[in-house]
């Protein structure tokens, strides 16, 4: 996919905020500090549209970031982030939950995931709920650069056996640092969106 054009459009936490042009929408989820603002970055080749932190809980609200007068990005706070407000945590999942309960223009939530790490409960519940409201998803692995080539594949599939992927789940392995995957990301998302 060809940038033409990139902004940022709007930090929402009420769906009276969210923009009305009707555009097709993909969301990022996942836990704080797994890279999701980095991938918008990458997937947009802006250096820092949007905002990154080395420490979590940076992005704290619905970041809206429109790619060629076409498509909207949504990034989400993270979740499982222990440092946040029991409070501000309850915010955030009520903001994430309303979002993905109303909002129509959602095509396709990514689900986005340390390939690290094994994925955690609260990514489980996360991809079961998504399940459940028959939101398409895709997961992306990310920050695959920071494990070598020749473990890519037994931590993909022990993310896939750890959420309960369905088959047709689409997986995409990815890095901010390298740009690996980016290509196939933005065909999955032009896939979500011509379906
Ligand atoms: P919250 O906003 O707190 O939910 O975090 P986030 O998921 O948006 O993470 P963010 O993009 O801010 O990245 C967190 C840290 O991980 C930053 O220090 C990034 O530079 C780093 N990071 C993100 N993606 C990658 C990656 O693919 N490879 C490497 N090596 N580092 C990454
Ligand atoms: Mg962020």
């Amino acid at each position: 996919m060809k940038i033409k054009q990139t902004e940022f459009v709007i930090s929402a936490v009420r769906p009276n905020q969210y923009p009305e042009d009707g555009l097709p929408e993909i969301a990022l989820a996942g836990r704080s500090n797994v890279g999701k603002s980095s991938l918008i970055n990458k997937m947009m080749l802006r250096k820092n549209l949007a905002r990154t932190s080395s420490q979590p809980g940076k992005t704290q609200q619905l970041n809206y970031y429109r790619v060629n007068e076409a498509i909207y990005l949504v990034d989400f706070p993270g979740y499982g982030y222990a440092k946040v407000s029991k409070k501000q945590r309850e915010q955030f999942g009520v903001m994430i939950e309303t979002y993905l309960r109303e909002r129509q223009q959602l095509v396709l939530q990514l689900l986005v995931i340390d390939i690290r790490h094994e994925p955690s409960k609260d990514d489980v519940l996360m991809y079961e709920w998504l399940k459940h409201f028959e939101i398409p998803t895709c997961i992306v692995a990310t920050k695959a650069d920071k494990i070598p080539r020749s473990k890519w594949d037994k931590h993909l599939k022990q993310i896939k056996q750890t959420l309960g992927a369905d088959k047709e789940v689409p997986v995409v392995l990815f890095s901010s640092e390298t740009g690996l995957g980016r290509e196939q990301l933005w065909d999955t998302i032009l896939d979500a969106i011509d379906a």
